[in-house]
C-alpha cells in the first residue's frame, strides 16, 4: 500500500478531479457534473487521495435517511492505478461511515467493470442483487389510463406494503434512482409521495401496482426505479411514465430495475432497450457502528451536520 494522505476535498481540488475524470468512459463520467452538489453536500463527506502532495483519487460518501453510508465516484488517476489508492480510499470510507454511526455501506458497479468488482470483493463487500439498466428516447405518448395517479403521502404505508410484496423487491427491499440503490422504507415513501414520485393503480380500493419515477439534477431524463404489477398494469404504469416524459419534454426515460419476465415484456413493448450491456451490482457489508458523537474527530473532520435529505427533485410524473 503506497502510503497516502486522504482528507476533505477542496474547491481548489476541481483541477485535478477534471483531469482524473477525463479519460473515464471515453469522458462521459458524471463526477464531473455532481463535484459541486457533493463539495456542498451536508449529508456527506468528498474525499481525495493524495501521494505526496498531489490530488491521485476522490470518493463521495452520501449518509442517506436510514443511516445507510452510499459509496460512490471512485476514481483513481491512470498513473496511480493499481498500486493499492482505491483500496485505500474505500477502506478509509468504510471506517468513517462506521465512525459517523452507519449500520450498512452500500454501493453500485457495472458487472463488466472487474477493477471495481475486484476492489469492493476485497473490501469484504458482498453483491445482493442485480439491476438492468433500460432506456427510451423521444418516447411516444401515452395511452390515457384512468386508474393512475399520484400516490399521497398518507398513502406510504399501502404502497409499501404492496411493494414489498412484490417478487422484484421483496429480496433487497431496494429501489433505485439511476445507479443509486435506496432502501425502501415507509419514511422514504412519504418523501418520495410528497413529491409526486410514486404512481400507483388502484383496482377496487387496492393497490394493484406502483412505480416510482424520479428525476434528478443534473439529469433531464426521468429515471425509473421500481414497477410492480400484472402484465397489463405494468404496461399502463410505463406508458403513463412515457407521456409525462413527453408532456414535460424530457426526451429520455431510463430504467434501473430488478426485472421478472412481465416486466422486461412490458418495457420492451414500448420501446426501452438496455443502454449499457452489464448490469448494476449492488455490493453491501455491515458496519458495527461507534457513537456518532465521537466519530467525527477521529475522522477527522471538524464539524459533521446532519440535515433531512432530499435528493429528489419534485417529479414531472
Ligand atoms: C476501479 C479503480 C478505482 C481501482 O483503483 P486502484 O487504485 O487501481 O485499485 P487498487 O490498486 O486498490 O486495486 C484493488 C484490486 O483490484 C485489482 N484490479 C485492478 N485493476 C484490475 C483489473 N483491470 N482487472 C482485475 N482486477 C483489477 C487489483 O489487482 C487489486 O487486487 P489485488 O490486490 O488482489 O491485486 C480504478 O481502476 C479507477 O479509477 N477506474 C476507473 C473508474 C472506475 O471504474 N471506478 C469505479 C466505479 S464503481
Amino acid at each position: 500500500m503506497v502510503p497516502l494522505v486522504i482528507r476533505s476535498a477542496k474547491p481548489s481540488d476541481r483541477a485535478s478531479m477534471i483531469a482524473i475524470t477525463r479519460t473515464v468512459w471515453e469522458g462521459t463520467d458524471y463526477v464531473p457534473s455532481a463535484w459541486d452538489d457533493w463539495i456542498r453536500d451536508p449529508n456527506g463527506f468528498l474525499m481525495v487521495a493524495c501521494d505526496d502532495g498531489e490530488v491521485v483519487g476522490l470518493q463521495h460518501i452520501e449518509i442517506q435517511e436510514d443511516a445507510t453510508a452510499w459509496i460512490e465516484g471512485i476514481r483513481v488517476a491512470e498513473r496511480a492505478r493499481n498500486r493499492g489508492v482505491g483500496e485505500a480510499l474505500l477502506g478509509y470510507g468504510l471506517q468513517w461511515s462506521r465512525d459517523m454511526g452507519c449500520r450498512v455501506a452500500r454501493l453500485s458497479t457495472s458487472s463488466g467493470n472487474p477493477s471495481s468488482n475486484r476492489l469492493v470483493a476485497k473490501a469484504g463487500m458482498r453483491v445482493v442483487g442485480s439491476w438492468t439498466p433500460l432506456a427510451v428516447r423521444r418516447p411516444a405518448a401515452r395511452r390515457q389510463v384512468e386508474s393512475i395517479s399520484p400516490a399521497l403521502a398518507g398513502e406510504a404505508d399501502a404502497v409499501y406494503r404492496h411493494l414489498v410484496a412484490s417478487s422484484s423487491i421483496s429480496q433487497t427491499r431496494l429501489y433505485t434512482e439511476g445507479w443509486t440503490a435506496h432502501t425502501l422504507s415507509v419514511q422514504r415513501l412519504r418523501l418520495l409521495c410528497a413529491l409526486g414520485c410514486v404512481l400507483v393503480v388502484r383496482h377496487h380500493g387496492h393497490i394493484a401496482g406502483a412505480t416510482i419515477a424520479t428525476c434528478a439534477k443534473p439529469f433531464q431524463y426521468l429515471r425509473v426505479g421500481a414497477l410492480t404489477g400484472d402484465t397489463a398494469t405494468l404496461s399502463s404504469l410505463i406508458q403513463y411514465v412515457l407521456g409525462r416524459a413527453q408532456d414535460t419534454a424530457l426526451e429520455e426515460v431510463r430504467a434501473t430495475l430488478h426485472l421478472n419476465g412481465g416486466a422486461q415484456q412490458a418495457l420492451e413493448d414500448v420501446g426501452f432497450r438496455q443502454w449499457h450491456t452489464d448490469l448494476m451490482l449492488v455490493h453491501e457489508t455491515h458496519l458495527s457502528g461507534v457513537s456518532p458523537a465521537s466519530a467525527s474527530s477521529r475522522a477527522g473532520r471538524d464539524v459533521y451536520s446532519r440535515t433531512p435529505a432530499c435528493p429528489t427533485e419534485p417529479s414531472p410524473v
